[in-house]
């Protein structure tokens, strides 16, 4: 068995994130001494989990309501919202009591949104089950619901009491839904934790065939230090500002990649293309050699993420990027590498130059 790894989140309310196998105890244990109600927010892939879970909670006499909620995106909706509101008031959940985010990242952005509003805040204790979830989405605060004006445009930030990844989940979970997590964990080692490329490109055939037997110790530690490199952003700056962007890296072309195809790419194969292009243009603006940039294609295509798209797409794509979150006016904004580590904002890059790390991605 491998040793747990305990990643602390120094915000306000400081948290702790413990990445292991066979941590369900630990979530038990994690429920405030005052709290006699659980409510549980989850979707049907978990349900063998949960049952553990349950069978725990219960054993601690703590009574356990279940909301299962539809999968995926489609659980996160204000209907759906409005459903677990209605559980939790016919539950008499109060102040004290605690709701627990056990899925992927859609499950857990829910339930931290349920957490956030129900009473004007009770504490979340947050078990991603994706590699997406445990590296990005359930750690940072922030929470949220799809809206039909667009995705994530409804949300509060609202920071759990406590994190548990448990690897072992990851045995259940598709191997197409595990890779593109992967793409977030390298993130991080460009943006910060060199070591993170280091250990992947160790383990390349491991990662990419989903062998969990053989990668399960370096993932916990790929995943541990992935969320280090997100707590201590989180930790510098609760509120978005540019430390915060640089967890953006790949995003603003992987985001346009995603709209353009409407939402049917996973969101770390559009983010690992995406980082090819920010590679790509900080290569033409003169701040990432050559070999830089290959290094980012061997590792990304090494773990079966796709480094390329096609070459005909560019006004859809523009037209998706002009409308990114992170646009000023009509400005364009990347951030890119000065250098593997150290990510830097790129604001309003001569069009040519955009369009040249386009060519350079585009098959
Ligand atoms: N709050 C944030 O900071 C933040 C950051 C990144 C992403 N997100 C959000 O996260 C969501 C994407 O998360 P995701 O990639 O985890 O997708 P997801 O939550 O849709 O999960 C993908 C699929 O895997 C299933 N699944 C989850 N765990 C499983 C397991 N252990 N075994 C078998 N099946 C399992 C889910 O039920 C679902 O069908 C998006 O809604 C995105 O907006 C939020």
């Amino acid at each position: 068995m491998t040793a747990h790894r305990t990643i602390t989140v120094a915000t306000a309310a400081p948290y702790d994130v413990t990445v292991g196998e066979n941590l369900l105890p630990e979530v038990v244990a994690a429920v405030p001494e005052a709290a006699t109600r659980v409510l549980v927010v989850t979707a049907a892939p978990l349900r063998r989990h949960v049952g553990n879970l349950k069978a725990l909670l219960d054993a601690r006499g703590l009574t356990v309501v279940i909301a299962e909620v539809p999968d995926a995106e489609e659980g996160k909706t204000a209907e759906v919202l409005a459903f677990c509101w209605q559980v939790l008031g016919k539950s008499d959940f109060t102040r004290s009591d605690v709701v627990i985010g056990f899925g992927g990242g859609a499950v857990t952005d829910l339930a931290g949104f349920v957490a956030a509003t129900w009473l004007r805040g009770v504490g979340v204790i947050q078990v991603p089950t994706t590699l997406l979830a445990m590296v990005d989405a359930a750690v940072g605060g922030k929470t949220g619901i799809n809206t039909s004006e667009g995705k994530n445009l409804v949300g509060a930030f609202h920071e759990p009491l406590a994190v548990f990844c448990d690897v072992r989940a990851l045995d259940t979970l598709p191997r197409n839904e595990l890779v593109p997590g992967l793409a977030e964990v390298v993130k991080c080692g460009f943006i910060r934790d060199q070591e993170i490329l280091a250990i992947v490109e160790a383990n390349l055939d491991g990662l990419r065939d989903a062998d969990l037997d053989a990668v399960r110790p370096v993932l916990v530690e790929l995943i541990a230090r992935a969320i280090q490199v997100k707590a201590d952003v989180v930790a510098a700056d609760l509120k978005e500002s540019f430390l915060r962007e640089i967890l953006n890296y790949g995003h603003t072309f992987g985001h346009a990649i995603e709209y353009t195809e409407r939402y049917q790419w996973r969101h770390g194969a559009a983010v690992s293309v995406g980082m090819v292009f920010a590679a790509e243009l900080a290569h033409l603006a003169g701040r990432l050699s050559e070999a830089e940039v290959e290094r980012h294609r061997a590792i990304l295509s090494g773990l079966g993420l796709p480094t390329s798209y096609p070459g005909h797409r560019w006004d859809a794509l523009f037209t998706a990027m002009k409308r990114d979150k992170k646009t000023r006016g009509d400005l364009l904004r990347f951030v890119i590498l000065a250098g593997i580590g150290n990510p830097i904002r790129l604001e309003g890059p001569d069009p040519a130059l955009v369009q040249g790390a386009y060519s350079a991605i585009a098959d």
